[in-house]
């Protein structure tokens, strides 16, 4: 988002206090955000809140100024990457559906080319009504991306549909619109992401410390450039990014069936799960109990799924994560698992860590050192690797 010019329209819904937080988390991701609020949005919220986070003149009258200085702001719409409206009001959706132009946030939606994306925010009697309704599909005809209010109960107290998306979603929903034109647009990428559960008994099982940090912000990155991201993952509790499509998985077995079936349309498979190499042959059916001496499980090898999936087109990066001979085992899989690409790390320093000291390896001998960087930047590298190699 860095350096990227945000239009933010706040029409009148109690909502619009949530979307102070929007604007706040947008500025601090490194965008500049030009809010435009409706007359009704400056009774929920003073224009000085906005004009506090983001550093900038927030326009609320259509008849001010438009002298050189105050920057004729049909300017802004010209400018924008991005239109957001964030809480879009039942009016106020029905003025940008209709084309009408007699306000600073429906006249800037009108002349701009700018992607929409709009948050919308009112009582369920109001969503659910045809009006409303045709009016919403009129905008996504358009292109516009409508993000679906949540349900619950609403300020006026009556529970249904209507309430605005959160402030992460909205955030995300417009990260996943400003990428869209990405160096992999166009690109069908599936990230495994997480640790396996390999189950001993129907509440307990072997797993890993991964935290599927890693996996998330490859997914994210991938989004971030453009890409349609499966993300296959395996007990995680982070949110996912949004615009992926999530596939929950717990075992080993079940990620090779959902990865194996993703894969049937994709360029691209980064395998960033941490896997399960065995799993207990024969795990209980019901909970086991103390014996009063030792208990044995036998193991048996779990497919390896990367190694697996082979597809003609389909480029594999994987993941190596060891505890010693880093480089030389991270060489011998990506020749033995005919990977484009293998992203090497210290096993103990990264699972489950905030930050990442990648290597990445390529065929034909190509090493890059990364050094140690936040995984949301490694990640970046990664996907940029990627983008090479696939000659975007
Ligand atoms: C207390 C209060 C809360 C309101 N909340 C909403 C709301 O959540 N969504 C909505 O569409 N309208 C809501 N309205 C009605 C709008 O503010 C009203 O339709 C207004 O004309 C919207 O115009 P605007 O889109 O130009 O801001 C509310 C009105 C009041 C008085």
């Amino acid at each position: 988002m860095q350096g990227r010019n945000i239009i933010l329209g706040v029409s009148g819904s109690i909502a619009a206090y949530k979307v102070v937080q929007v604007a706040r988390d947008l500025t601090q991701h490194g965008a500049r955000v030009d809010v435009l609020m409706t007359e009704g949005a400056t009774r929920f919220v003073t224009p000085l809140t906005f004009q506090t986070l983001t550093r900038r003149s927030v326009i609320t009258d259509l008849w001010q100024d438009w002298t050189e200085d105050a920057q004729g702001h049909i300017s802004l719409g010209e400018e924008a990457d991005i239109m957001l409206v964030a809480p879009a009001s039942a009016q106020t959706l029905a003025r940008l559906a209709l084309g009408l132009a007699d306000d600073m946030v429906s006249l800037t939606a009108l002349a701009t080319y700018a992607p929409l994306v709009l948050a919308p925010a009112m009582n369920y009697h109001m969503w659910e009504h045809p009006a409303t309704r045709e009016h919403v599909r009129t905008l996504q005809d358009r292109g516009a991306t409508v993000l679906t209010p949540g349900r619950g109960r609403l300020a006026s107290g009556a529970v249904g549909e209507g309430r605005l998306a959160a402030p992460a979603e909205i955030v995300g929903a417009v990260r996943w619109r400003l990428g869209r034109s990405g160096k992999l647009a166009g690109k069908r990428v599936v990230v495994t992401a997480g640790g396996t559960r390999e189950a001993l008994d129907p509440v307990r099982y072997l797993t890993n410390g991964s935290s599927g940090r890693m996996g998330y912000a490859l997914a994210q990155a991938a989004i971030d450039a453009g890409a349609d991201v499966t993300l296959v993952s395996a007990n995680v509790e982070l949110s996912p990014p949004w615009g992926a499509t999530l596939v929950p998985v717990t075992a080993a077995t079940e990620m090779f069936a959902a990865t194996e079936q993703a894969c049937k349309h994709a360029d691209v498979l980064v395998m960033a799960a941490a896997v399960s190499d065995y799993r207990p042959e024969n795990p209980s059916d019901s909970k086991l109990t103390k014996t009063g001496g030792a208990m044995e499980f036998r193991l048996v090898e779990n497919p390896d799924i990367v190694a697996s999936i082979s597809r003609p087109g389909l480029l594999k990066v994987g993941f190596a994560a060891e505890t010693e001979n880093l480089i030389e085992n991270a060489h011998a899989k990506l020749e033995r698992k005919g990977l484009a690409l293998i992203v090497a790390n210290d096993a103990e320093a990264t699972i489950g860590a905030p930050n990442a000291a990648l290597t990445l390896l390529y065929g034909g001998d190509r090493v890059e050192e990364l050094g140690m960087l936040p995984k949301e930047e490694a990640a970046e590298r990664v996907i940029s690797a990627v983008a090479r190699l696939l000659g975007a």
